[in-house]
């Protein structure tokens, strides 16, 4: 036997190096944060104290100047930066916002937190993002606003889903939560919707442990974005007076020195990182994109900021299914998994566990089983994927990948003997 599935040797015994890569910079920046003793520095009363710390403040100036927007405001994660936009672009309860279904929870949940209703669209079979046909077929008379998501770091196709928002009416949320860095024919991911927002839990390109960032260029958005951040508060720079004064509700969704210090010098690193990423995703793709059946597929007028690595996997023309495929991946010490996650409409949250808005709700959004085939055969049956292909890798390590991946195709025929 060849396959380690089967007893055969392994490709790889050692492991494959920790992300994210912490740096005598960050340690350095925490520190001094530590001996500062401001850990947050947000407070109640006037001034500037509304807007944080000077970590907090350096980050935000940094990030906007990066992206290219008039404003960037931190959160404590891109899950709250969601809730923080999807109030500050005025959606009201009881209207819709389309968005992909094959994407994390809280792009969705985000909408029903502000007591509106989240319509799926389906994603294309090639990028994996919210397909603008789509997002057009969903439009109803409730509709508000769509939001993209950039997934796995390649950019929707945002020239035609602003075309759609455009004649329609609608505002757009840009999730950039897996795409920090990436561009769209020459733009950066966040600068083309009314607002964007990015991830900097610690798996992403930016990893501060936990963190967000909304950007816009539109002053209401900001100041909206800022006091739901604060717990609902309008304190404002222009206030002379020390006051709680909440006029909507708002949350604790700030983020902290120590997270800001953190970002301020992961962003530093963010071009070089995903460079690195991009020739590691390139060197594999030249190599697997040969195999009749594998297809990664990145657009040439995208900068794809590889946050994960997918392809689809089209059983009928290599001969196993896609999960047996993964499973032998998996025993040659290749993390690959299948899928990404369950079509978001499939969850209890949508049938039996459904938010009281519900019953208010006048619309006819549908959460069956069927209303998103390709993400439901991307779930079930083609994609693969995996986070590895990031720094501190070498080529020497993606190697192996590719090398796995070969043994195993060249070896299918033992499941065949086996019957597994
Ligand atoms: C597409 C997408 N949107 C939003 C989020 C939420 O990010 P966070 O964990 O920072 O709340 C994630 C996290 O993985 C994500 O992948």
């Amino acid at each position: 036997m060849n396959l380690a599935l089967f007893g055969g040797p392994k490709q790889r015994e050692q492991s494959f190096p920790k992300h994210p890569i912490i740096g005598e910079e960050e340690k350095k920046a925490v520190l001094d944060v530590l001996e500062s003793g401001n850990l947050s520095t947000f407070l109640a009363g006037p001034g500037k104290n509304f807007l944080g710390g000077k970590k907090i403040r350096e980050f935000e100036d940094n990030f906007a100047d990066y992206v290219g927007t008039k404003y960037a405001i931190s959160f404590n994660s891109a899950s709250s930066a969601l809730h923080g936009a999807v109030v500050a672009i005025g959606v009201k309860p009881g209207e819709e916002v389309i968005v992909p279904p094959y994407t994390f929870t809280s792009t969705a949940t985000s909408v029903l937190m502000h007591n509106a209703i989240p319509v799926f669209a389906d994603v294309q079979n090639d990028i994996f993002c919210i397909d603008p046909s789509s997002v057009e077929n969903r439009i109803s008379s409730l509709t508000r606003a769509v939001i993209p998501v950039h997934l796995f770091g390649h950019p929707a196709e945002m020239d035609r889903i602003v075309k759609v928002a455009e004649e329609n009416g609608l505002k757009i949320i840009e999730d950039c939560a897996q795409a920090s860095g990436a561009t769209y024919k020459g733009k950066n991911v966040g600068i083309m919707g009314d607002c964007g927002i990015f991830s900097f839990q610690e798996t992403k390109n930016i990893a501060t442990g936990e963190g967000g960032m909304l950007v816009t260029n539109d002053e209401e958005i900001a100041q909206t974005a800022q006091m739901v951040r604060n717990h609902g508060e309008t304190i404002l720079e222009s206030q002379k007076e020390r006051t709680y004064k909440t006029e909507f509700l708002g949350w604790g969704y700030r983020m902290t020195e120590l997270e800001a210090a953190l970002g301020v010098e992961q962003l530093r690193k963010l071009e070089q990182g995903n460079k690195i990423r991009r020739n590691l995703a390139d060197f594999v793709t030249k190599k697997i994109n040969q195999i009749d059946g594998i297809k990664h597929i990145k657009k040439d007028y995208v900068e794809h900021s590889y946050y994960v690595y997918a392809f689809t996997f089209d059983e009928s023309k290599i001969g196993i299914s896609r999960d047996q495929f993964v499973k032998a991946l998996n025993a040659e010490g290749i993390p690959f998994y299948e899928g990404y996650v369950k079509p978001l409409y499939l969850n209890q949250i949508y049938h039996d566990a459904k938010p009281f808005i519900y019953k208010f709700y006048k619309g006819k959004a549908s959460y069956e089983k069927g209303i998103c085939p390709v993400t439901e055969r991307l779930y079930e049956k083609e994609l693969v994927m995996t986070e590895i292909l990031r720094p501190p890798i070498t080529e020497k390590d993606a190697d192996d990948v590719v090398s796995a991946i070969q043994k195993v195709i060249e070896n299918k025929q033992e499941f065949e003997n086996k019957k597994i």
